[in-house]
């Protein structure tokens, strides 16, 4: 038995994922209410974000420093200790969204029930799935006219191709919005308005007397009608098919008004995981070996330029971690002293002096780590875990110094910012670091590297949009003979600073047009690894 069993099987960690305004922010808030984390509403940082235009970014990036993008918060409920990974809400940083995924172990996501399924989630999803972890859906806003349930059901199988079982459901919405009905317990809770938002009300049995009275009698026969529906179409609850993500769990609520978000706490975290074992290069890590194990999944660098520290985020897989402890660095091939780790608590960073499988730390990073690496105790060697897949970008530019003097700087300064997962820098297929090229998830990254490189590196740039949207990667490049690729005219060849092969396209029909004028050739939508 493992020496620290009791902490880690305690501990659940999962992200919030949404579009923006979708209410993850408001949500999360509610979490850290129940778990006495914070003790008023709103004091969860970063809310807002989504609405601020780039400068005020600059301006909030260089006063929060951490806070703007994704943060990890802790708090302790019924005996569990939870970790929420949040992630912007900002679109344009979904590549650290998506890295943050690589650190949770399953994940809530939060639609806006007027809404449906939107742009943002889709993307996130696909990550999810692609790891195969637990996702929860929440559906938020029942206090506003909303989209027929079952249509919501509908459009999630539909678009995200996963199966849903509704664990409650909802009786009316908007005005008419009466309470849920509990399809385990069988019972109705209703709501009633106060002052402050709405309150629960303690539940009644679907079919003892005054039940009706408590929903009205059109709710209640529609109620019927809908459960009677749900019955025969729904997919069965099956915690297996939960755990391999093939089924979510679906919930029913308002974050704002505070209903339904303690239920769906009680039951996710049942429903949910404890830390899942990692795959490395010698095989599964169980979160409850007893030597310590972590990962890097993000670089945070502050904006501040008077204290250009950086962060490094790592999410601890196994064992317990002690602050002052040797690990192994193992891409860096070396020891070091994990000192003054951190971890984010609602607002406010705090110094942590222990931590376990499970937990998320960030650790001070004079330049050392890059995103993927992995950090052990000494007892366990060189093994290395799974690296994080490069996401694709969807934006490229052409970059130029302004100040051709100053190529040492902008090098320096490129590649920096690119060992951070902010961007991804290429080169020009044939000529090589003359000309660079620039690729980004979201298109605000292009106004961060502009500002940082002025205000780091003194170093100004004149980007130059290029028309194409779509990456592939060429799988098993090295037997391919790319310069006899027989491409489309909106194709083009760039490499890597690895020197690795990629293809760049126009057109969304493009590249498989490609796979079809080369027999043999594969290509890939996520990258290699980091
Ligand atoms: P995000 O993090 O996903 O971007 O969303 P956030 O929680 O910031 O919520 C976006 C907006 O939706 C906020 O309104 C928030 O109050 C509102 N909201 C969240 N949950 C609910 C809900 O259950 N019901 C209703 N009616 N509204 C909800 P805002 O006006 O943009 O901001 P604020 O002034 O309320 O802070």
């Amino acid at each position: 038995m493992s020496l620290y069993e009791n902490e880690i099987s305690k501990r659940r960690t999962f992200a919030i994922i949404s579009h923006p305004d979708a209410g993850k922010t408001t949500l999360t808030e509610k979490f850290l209410l129940y778990g006495g984390a914070i003790n008023q509403a709103g004091s969860v940082k970063g809310r807002k974000t989504a609405k601020h235009a780039v400068s005020d970014w600059m301006e909030i990036e260089k006063q929060r420093g951490i806070s703007v993008t994704s943060s990890v918060l802790q708090f302790h409920y019924e005996g569990y200790c939870i970790n929420i990974l949040d992630t912007p809400g900002h679109q344009d940083f979904s590549e650290d969204t998506y890295r943050t995924l690589m650190a949770a172990d399953s994940a809530v996501m939060v639609i806006d029930a007027s809404k449906g399924v939107e742009a943002q989630t889709i993307k996130l999803f696909k990550v999810c799935v692609m790891r195969h972890i637990p996702i929860f859906t929440f559906i938020n806003k029942l206090d506003r006219e909303a989209n027929d349930p079952f249509d919501l059901m509908d459009e999630i199988e539909r678009v995200l191709g996963i199966k849903t079982c509704p664990i409650n459901w909802p009786i009316g919405c908007g005005k008419n919005f009466k309470g849920v009905y509990d399809r385990n317990t069988n019972k109705i809770t209703t709501f009633v308005a106060a002052d402050a938002g709405m309150h629960e009300i303690e539940s009644h049995e679907l079919d003892v007397e005054g039940a009706e009275d408590q929903v009205g009698i059109i709710g209640y026969q529609k109620l019927l009608e809908d459960i009677e529906l749900l019955d025969g179409a729904c997919e069965e609850f099956d915690q297996d098919k939960v755990s391999n993500g093939e089924i979510s769990p679906v919930f029913f609520g308002s974050a704002l008004t505070n209903f339904g978000v303690e239920t769906f706490l009680e039951h996710f975290l049942k429903m949910t995981t404890s830390p899942l074992p990692r795959h490395s290069s010698i095989g599964e890590i169980s979160p409850f070996d007893d030597n310590f194990s972590a990962f890097v999944f993000k670089i945070q660098a502050n904006m501040n330029k008077a204290h250009r520290d950086r962060i490094a985020f790592m999410r601890i897989c196994s064992g317990k971690f002690e602050a002052g402890m040797e690990v192994n660095h193992v891409q860096g091939g070396r020891k070091i002293r994990l000192t003054q780790p951190q971890q984010m608590m609602a607002s406010e960073r705090t110094i942590v002096e222990e931590a376990y499988a499970g937990d998320i730390i960030g650790v001070f990073d004079p330049g050392i780590f890059s995103i993927g690496d992995t950090i052990c105790s000494p007892k366990m060697g060189n093994m290395a875990f799974d690296g994080i897949p490069t996401f694709a970008p969807e934006h490229f530019a052409r970059v130029r110094q302004m100040d051709t003097m100053k190529r040492k700087q902008f090098i320096k300064g490129i590649s920096q910012i690119a060992l951070e997962g902010a961007i991804q820098i290429f080169q020009e297929f044939n000529t090589g670091m003359e000309e660079i090229i620039v690729g980004v998830v979201g298109v605000l990254q292009f106004d961060v590297l502009k500002f940082r490189l002025e205000n780091e590196y003194n170093v100004e740039i004149r980007l130059d949009p290029l028309p194409y949207e779509y990456i592939r990667w060429i799988e098993d490049w090295e037997n391919v003979d790319v310069a006899r690729i027989n491409g489309t005219s909106d194709m083009k060849k760039i490499k890597d600073l690895k020197d690795r092969p990629l293809l760049l396209f126009a057109n969304s029909w493009s590249p498989q047009m490609v796979l079809e004028r080369n027999p043999g050739l594969k290509l890939s939508e996520f990258g290699t690894e980091h």
